[in-house]
């Protein structure tokens, strides 16, 4: 049954009590407000260890709005009753004291894969993830770690930090969920008014006719400013990103003769929605 944990030391006790019996141990680090998305990562989870952890934290260092960390969605009760019927054992949900009180000055600050893109416009963002991400891997001591390709960027960060660092848990990328009109699920979608989510699918949409020209040898120059166009023509307020990136360092490419990136951030009024997909050269 699920326990919901507060402490780090409640959970290093419950993480060493499997680990004398001799389980293996995932962790999913959230935000909550879980949707099919995350209850993906705790199935591919519970795939690979005889125990799982989801962690709860609404980060405050990752928001470089303020605005944005108000409105942000808090369902806790909601949440731990979604994770009850697929054998979570821990629901750790720490307060902001319990992760960054008692004179906390430590920054884990990751250079290369998270400059541009998301880092370019969200200054501070993936210093916020990175150091809270190192934090969960460290308390949890956990085996492996599970996180969505829907934030491509922070997968790549926490695979740089994880190699960096030494911390000695596996990271699994895992594919993104969507919605049957392909919109990718998201903890924002419930901002989108009835029209913008009508609207919203544009972003994948014109992300797979775009990998599919770029796959087949078009240049990026005019794949990416037909998709701009594209997006706004279909009701986009503004485009943050449309970029065309090699697939493991996130550097731009100009077209596609190695595996690559196609990614998105775009806003639909008050909210702004991120997506991208693989481009393999045919
Ligand atoms: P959050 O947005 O709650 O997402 C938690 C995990 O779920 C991330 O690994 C994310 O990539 C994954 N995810 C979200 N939507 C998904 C979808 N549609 N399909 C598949 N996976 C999806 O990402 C964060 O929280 C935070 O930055 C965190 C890593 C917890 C650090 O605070």
């Amino acid at each position: 049954s699920l326990s919901i944990l507060r402490t780090v030391a409640d959970l290093r006790d419950r993480v060493q009590t499997w680990r004398r019996a001799g389980e293996r141990v995932a962790v999913v680090p959230t935000m909550g407000a879980l949707h099919e998305g995350h209850l993906s990562l705790v199935r591919a989870g519970r795939e690979r260890a005889e125990r799982v952890i989801v962690t709860l934290f609404v980060n405050p260092k990752q928001f470089n709005n303020a605005s944005d960390l108000a409105a942000y969605p808090r369902t806790e009760a909601d949440d731990a009753a979604k994770l009850a019927p697929f054998g979570v054992d821990v629901l750790f949900a720490p307060g902001v004291e319990e992760m960054y009180g008692n004179g906390f000055a430590t920054t884990v600050s990751v250079s290369g894969v998270s400059e541009g893109l998301c880092g370019a416009h969200r200054p501070g963002h993936f210093d916020g993830v990175a150091t809270v991400v190192s934090k969960l891997l460290l308390q949890s001591g956990a085996d492996c770690a599970l996180f969505g390709e829907k934030d491509y960027q922070q997968l790549l960060v926490v695979r740089r930090l994880v190699a960096d660092l030494n911390i000695p848990t596996e990271i699994i990328g895992c594919p993104t969920v969507r919605e049957a009109d392909g919109l990718a699920l998201s903890s924002r979608n419930v901002r989108l008014t009835p029209e913008e989510r009508r609207k919203a699918p544009a972003i994948a949409n014109v992300l797979r006719e775009t990998a599919e020209r770029l796959a087949s040898g078009m240049m990026a120059a005019p794949a990416l400013e037909a998709a701009r166009s594209a997006l706004e023509a279909a009701g986009f307020d503004r485009v943050e990103y449309f970029d065309l990136r090699d697939a493991e360092t996130l550097l731009p490419i100009e077209r596609v003769d190695q595996p690559a990136r196609l990614l998105a951030a775009a806003w639909l009024g008050e909210t702004r929605l991120i997506d991208n997909l693989p481009v393999i050269p045919l």
